[in-house]
C-alpha cells in the first residue's frame, strides 16, 4: 500500500465522522507498512522531507504528542513542538491568534490537542495548512481509533463481526466516541458500559448496546476496552468512591474470565491501575495489548501524516 494507490478526500483529518470504510481501511494498509519501517534499525526515510510539522498541544498528552513527533521525524518532516507554558498562550494569546500565527510561518500539517470540543475544525477554517486532531474536548480523538482498529486487526485478522465492550467513563471520552464511530465502519458489534453518571443519555443512539451492568457487558466479548476515569473533567464527583467503582467497573481476571476464551484486554492510557484496570490483567502480554498500542500509534500517525500531506502535494501541482 502506498500514497500512490490512494487519494485522501479530505483537506483535514478531524474525526472519524466523515470517514468511509475504503479511507479507514487505506489508512490501516498503509500503517500496516510503517510498523515494518518502524521495527527496522534504520526508521526515517525521507518521504516527506522539507515539510514542517507542528505539535499545539494546549492540554498534557504523552502517548499522542510523542508520537505524532516520533511519526513527522519518521517521515523526514521538521517537527516542531510547541511548549505552551513558555509560549504566549501564557500571557493570554487565544487559541485562534496562537494558530494563524504559526500558520504564517507556513507550516504545512498542524496537529492540535484541545480541551473544547470543535477546536480542530475551528483552527482547520483559519489556515492554509492540514489540521489533524490530536483531541478536541469529549468529542473525538480519531488517530486512537485508527490505532485501536490497526492492533485489533493485527491481533485477531479481522474487525468484520468481532463483539467489543467499551468500559467506563464513556461519557467524558472522545476515545469512546470515535472508536464507536469506527468500529460501526468495521463491521464491528460494540457495547458501551458504564454507570448511569458516566454513560451519556444518548448512548443508545450512538450505534452501541448499552449496558450498565460489567458482568454482562463483557459476556461473549472478543475484546474489553477500558477507558480512564477522566477526573480532570467532572464538575462533580460521578462515583461514590475509586474502592467501589474498581468493585463494579474494574477490569480483573474474575471478570475477564465471563468473556469468550482468550479476550483480549485494550487501555487508550494513561491507566488508573486499581480505579477501572488490574494490573493482573493489564501487565499480562498473553491477553494485554496496551503497549501494542502505543507502537501502533506512531504508525497510524504516519499513515495519516503522509496520506494528508501527499494528497496536499498532489494537489498544489
Ligand atoms: N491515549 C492518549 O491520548 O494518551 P495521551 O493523553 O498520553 O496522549
Amino acid at each position: 500500500m502506498t500514497t500512490e494507490d490512494y487519494r485522501f478526500a479530505q483537506p483535514h483529518f478531524l474525526g472519524i465522522a466523515g470517514l468511509n470504510r475504503p479511507e479507514a481501511e487505506s489508512l490501516l494498509d498503509l500503517a500496516d507498512d510503517y510498523v515494518e519501517q518502524s521495527r527496522r534499525t534504520q526508521k526515517n526515510s525521507d518521504k516527506l522531507r522539507g515539510l514542517t510539522q507542528i505539535n499545539l498541544f494546549f492540554e498534557p498528552s504523552t502517548r499522542t504528542q510523542s508520537s505524532f513527533e516520533i511519526a513527522g521525524k519518521r517521515l523526514g518532516m521538521d517537527v516542531i513542538n510547541m511548549a505552551l507554558g513558555t509560549s504566549s498562550v501564557a500571557k493570554g494569546e487565544t487559541l485562534i491568534d496562537t494558530a494563524v500565527t504559526l500558520n504564517a510561518m507556513h507550516p504545512d500539517l498542524l496537529v492540535v490537542r484541545h480541551s473544547a470540543s470543535g477546536a480542530a475544525e475551528l483552527l482547520s477554517q483559519k489556515v492554509d495548512c492540514a489540521v489533524v486532531n490530536a483531541g478536541d474536548g469529549q468529542h473525538e480523538h480519531p488517530t486512537q481509533a485508527l490505532l485501536d482498529a490497526l492492533t485489533i486487526r493485527r491481533a485477531l485478522g479481522s474487525l468484520d463481526g468481532l463483539r467489543i465492550a467499551i468500559c467506563g467513563d464513556i461519557t467524558h471520552s472522545r476515545v469512546a466516541r470515535s472508536n464507536v464511530a469506527l468500529l460501526n465502519l468495521l463491521a464491528a458489534e460494540v457495547r458501551l458500559c458504564g454507570p448511569p453518571t458516566l454513560l451519556p443519555s444518548d448512548a443508545d443512539r450512538w450505534g452501541a448496546d448499552v449496558f450498565h451492568n460489567m458482568d454482562e457487558a463483557v459476556v461473549g466479548c472478543d475484546v474489553v476496552m477500558v477507558l480512564r476515569l477522566q477526573s480532570e473533567r467532572m464538575d462533580q464527583a460521578a462515583i461514590p468512591s475509586t474502592r467501589e467503582y474498581f468493585k463494579f467497573y474494574g477490569l480483573d481476571r474474575n471478570r475477564l474470565a465471563k468473556a469468550n476464551p482468550g479476550a483480549l484486554v485494550m487501555h487508550p492510557g494513561p491507566m488508573n491501575r486499581g480505579v477501572e484496570i488490574d494490573s493482573d490483567v493489564a501487565d499480562d502480554p498473553a491477553i494485554s495489548l496496551v503497549t501494542k498500542q502505543v507502537e501502533m500509534g506512531v504508525a497510524v500517525r504516519m499513515a495519516v501524516l503522509d496520506m494528508l500531506a501527499t494528497t496536499r502535494m498532489e494537489a498544489a501541482k
